[in-house]
């Protein structure tokens, strides 16, 4: 199946794109090539509105950043550290150019395949992320169950994920190293939160 990072030879058609989150006015650019390419991700959407952001603030993760929604809306709403990381060169291109133009310096972008460019020895207060499905089993538990060794004590990774996706056997996985608890549900969409309290 298509990778959204097979995107060197597609044109390009950038497009600004305003979207109003929970009160937070930001200003994204989307282009061919990247996922959800016009308009917000319901999924993304839902998790953004559903994450408890009175309890975020220190260091955050967005790994599968995509054109930077879930990164540049924390950046905007929290006092965090926020890095976001993805595969996808365009997608990582379309979150600096929307970072600048949101002027959030509380931002870091880079490549990274799952975590292979985040030290060992770096750890969050959070790690988030809408799974890159099309990318198979193997990299989605590696974001997700790996987690666990890029987060602080008492750190949380949140995540959405489908039913028809396999939400139900995913979260009897992430309950053998995490404590779990399902946010919220709608139209076949969980948000799940995982810490180790
Ligand atoms: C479902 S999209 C979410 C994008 C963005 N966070 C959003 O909510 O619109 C998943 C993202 O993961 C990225 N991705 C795919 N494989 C990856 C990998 N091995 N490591 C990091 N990111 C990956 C894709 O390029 C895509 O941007």
């Amino acid at each position: 199946m298509g990778q959204y990072f097979d995107n060197a030879k597609l044109s390009s058609n950038m497009q600004k794109y305003d979207v109003i989150i929970k009160n937070c006015k930001l200003t994204l650019f989307l282009d061919n090539g990247v996922f959800s390419k016009s308009k917000l991700d319901f999924g993304t959407r839902f998790l953004l509105e559903t994450i408890p952001l009175d309890s975020i603030s220190g260091d955050i993760l967005d790994v599968g950043c995509g054109y930077g929604p879930i990164g540049l809306f924390l950046a905007k709403m929290t006092d965090s550290n926020v890095d976001m990381c993805d595969v996808n060169k365009r997608a990582l291109h379309l979150s600096l150019i929307a970072s600048k133009f949101n002027k959030l310096k509380n931002v870091n972008i880079f490549e990274s395949n799952c975590y292979s460019s985040v030290p060992t020895e770096k750890k969050y207060d959070v790690i988030i992320t809408n799974p890159p499905i099309r990318a198979g089993k193997k990299i989605v538990y590696e974001i997700v169950m790996n987690a666990k060794n890029y987060l602080k004590e008492h750190g949380k990774l949140f995540l959405v994920i489908r039913k028809e996706q396999g939400a139900k056997s995913m979260i009897s996985d992430l309950e053998k190293i995490y404590n779990v608890s399902i946010l919220e549900k709608s139209k076949g969409f969980f948000i799940i939160s995982c810490n180790f309290d």
